[in-house]
Order: structure tokens, then C-alpha cells, then sequence
């Protein structure tokens, strides 16, 4: 039996696989699922700000048609006397309290007040970490990135401060220089960084006319972003780095520990396959380290980063985009092509 044992955010876990934050990570039952399948931590649902105003709103409306009905009614109906941050906070002490691996909780808010707020009332709950999940689409045209970073960087040192739980942050992988933006974070002293989100899209019905609504699932594959972010951070800051987006199995998990990740999170691969698919990634690890005679994590992680290839003088991996790479290496790839006939 291997040991593969990791550490994210100062959080010692088991192996490196958490369940990411989705309606997947919502519900008791399938949290208990997922950590009896091997999950080694869990991250809650995100509380998103937005759906907190649009479900204070609701209640007020209907507060408004209760009142109109009886003034009395509001106090006694059930279903309506709780506000969605109550609501929440409930179901995630709940969950805490039903799981044995380490339970992150998620937190996406637009008023800085509220970051910290809702940050102090979940570190209350016990969870084990929170995940301030940066996101935000572009939905003005008068506000410039400088100004973006420097409110996303202010808030997560003010949340630093103000929490004595590890703090982690969830980024789009679409900032201009993730690197300059990702030291920015750590010297804010985030105790970790997950590469990447992905949103959801907008996507039109050209029959009907309408947009349509779809989940936002990613392909195999699309962990080549993280992993080349993570190669590139690996070594040169202080947080742990989380392999996130299009991880399906044990080998895009592998690739991403040897680029420097110190675990993944998993979200499209357990919508697609159930949560066994936790234990074959499980499975999958403890193989391949059986095969190449690794005992521990820490024993192969950050092997392909670029800080240590560049010790091995190989210096343009991660920094060369790849049709340079490919001209670079013509004699190799476009020898293969010529004998397929091209
Ligand atoms: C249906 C669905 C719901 C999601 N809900 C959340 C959420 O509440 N908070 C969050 O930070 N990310 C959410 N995500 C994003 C995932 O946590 C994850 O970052 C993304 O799907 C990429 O990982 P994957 O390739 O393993 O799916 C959701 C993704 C999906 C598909």
C-alpha cells in the first residue's frame, strides 16, 4: 500500500482528490458517497451573494403578499421565517458534521462587506478552509483590470486577516499575466490556489431563437492550462497549487502532481461517471507509483516544473506556445506526419 498522503492549505489529506464545489457537493447523502468512495476533502457548494439578494428579494415579495393576507401569517408560515444565509449555514455545519475528511466551504460575493461577512460567519461553522471563488465575467465596459486585480487582491488580505482558517482562492484562467497576479495572492498569504474554474457560457438555439441553458462540463483535456500554470508556480510561491478543470482520471491527476500540483479537484468526471470513478483515480495512483517505485507524493510532485528543469537546463517547456515548439521540433513531428503520408 502506497502512501499518498498530500498536504493543501496546511490540510493533511489522505490522497489527493477532493470533490469540487457543485450540486454535487450539496446534499449529505452524496458527500458521504463521494468521501466513502475515496474522496480525500470535500469543497461545499459555493453561497453565491447574487442568489442570497435574489432570494432575500423573493422573500420580501412574498413577505409583502403574506402581509397583505394576514399580518400575522409571516411569523407562523414555516417555509419563509429563514433567510438563505441561515439556510446555508445550516446545511454546511450539517455537512461537517456528517463527514470525516476535511470539508471546505465556498464563498463567491460582489460587495466587499459581504466577502467578509459571509467569510466570518462560515469560518463559524467549523469547516476546515474556505475557497473564495473569484469569479466575475466581464459586464462592464469602464472598468479596467489594473482596477479588477486590485480589488480582488484587497479583499482576499482583508479576508486573510480577518479568518484564522486556511484560505484558498479559485481563479479564472483568464487573466492577462496569471503569474504576476498569482504572487500578488500569495505574498496576500492565500494558503492556496486552484487552477482553474470554467463558467458557464452562454449558448443560443438558432431553431427557436432563444439561448438555451446548459451545464458548463469539460472535455478530457482541458487540465492543460492548470497544469502549465502549475509547472510555471511550482517553486516560486508559498501556497499549495490545486490541479483543477477537465481531470478525469489518474493520468491527467499524475501529469498535474509532476507539473507541481499538490492535489486536484474533480467535478465533470464524477457527473459523467458516478463516484467510483474517485476510487479509480485512487487506484489508477497507486499503480502507476507501484510501476515507477515511488513511495510517497512528495517523491515525484514538481519533477516536469519548470523551476526544476531549468536546473536541467531545459528551459522553453512551459514557456513556448506550441506551434513555436512545434516548428522548433520539425524534424521530429513533421518526419512522423511524412511517413503517415502527408
Ligand atoms: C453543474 C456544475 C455546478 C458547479 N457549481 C459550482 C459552484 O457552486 N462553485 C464553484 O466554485 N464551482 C462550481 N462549478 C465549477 C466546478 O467546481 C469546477 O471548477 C469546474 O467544473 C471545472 O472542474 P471539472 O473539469 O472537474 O468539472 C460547477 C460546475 C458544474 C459542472
Amino acid at each position: 500500500m502506497k502512501n499518498l498522503e498530500t498536504s493543501y492549505m496546511g490540510i493533511s489529506l489522505k490522497n489527493p482528490i477532493i470533490l469540487g464545489a457543485s450540486e454535487l457537493s450539496s446534499e449529505v447523502e452524496s458527500l458521504k458517497k463521494a468521501e466513502q468512495a475515496g474522496a480525500a476533502a470535500i469543497v461545499y457548494k459555493t453561497l453565491f451573494e447574487e442568489q442570497i439578494q435574489l432570494e432575500d428579494l423573493q422573500f420580501d415579495e412574498l413577505k409583502e403578499e403574506y402581509n397583505d393576507i394576514h399580518a400575522e401569517m409571516t411569523s407562523l408560515h414555516p417555509d419563509i421565517d429563514r433567510s438563505e444565509i441561515e439556510y446555508y449555514l445550516v446545511k454546511i455545519r450539517n455537512a461537517k458534521e456528517n463527514l470525516s475528511v476535511p470539508m471546505i466551504a465556498s464563498l463567491n460575493a460582489v460587495n466587499d462587506s459581504s466577502w467578509f461577512r459571509y467569510a466570518r460567519l462560515i469560518e463559524e461553522t467549523g469547516v476546515d478552509g474556505i475557497e473564495l471563488n473569484l469569479y466575475q465575467t466581464p459586464t462592464r465596459f469602464d472598468l479596467d483590470a489594473a482596477e479588477i486585480e486590485k480589488r480582488q487582491i484587497d479583499m482576499v488580505t482583508e479576508v486573510k486577516k480577518q479568518l484564522s482558517i486556511p484560505v484558498s482562492v479559485k481563479l479564472s484562467a483568464d487573466y492577462t499575466n496569471i503569474l504576476h497576479f498569482a504572487k500578488r495572492l500569495d505574498e496576500a498569504g492565500v494558503d492556496a490556489m486552484v487552477l482553474f474554474n470554467s463558467f458557464f457560457q452562454p449558448d443560443i438555439n438558432i431553431e427557436k431563437e432563444t439561448h438555451k441553458r446548459a451545464f458548463n462540463f469539460s472535455k478530457k483535456g482541458d487540465y492543460k492550462k492548470s497544469l502549465r500554470i502549475a509547472g510555471m508556480l511550482y517553486g516560486r510561491v508559498n501556497a499549495s497549487i490545486c490541479g483543477s478543470r477537465g481531470v478525469f482520471d489518474s493520468e491527467d491527476m499524475i501529469k498535474l502532481i509532476l507539473s507541481g500540483a499538490t492535489c486536484i479537484q474533480t467535478v465533470s468526471a464524477v457527473y459523467k461517471n458516478g463516484v467510483k470513478q474517485i476510487t479509480e483515480m485512487v487506484r489508477g495512483l497507486e499503480e502507476w507509483m507501484e510501476r515507477k517505485g515511488y513511495d510517497s507524493i512528495e517523491q515525484f510532485r514538481g519533477k516536469l516544473s519548470d523551476s526544476v528543469l531549468n536546473k536541467n537546463d531545459n528551459l522553453l517547456v512551459y514557456k513556448r506556445a506550441q506551434y513555436v515548439d512545434l516548428l522548433l521540433h520539425s524534424d521530429t513531428i513533421f518526419g512522423n506526419m511524412q511517413h503517415r503520408g502527408f
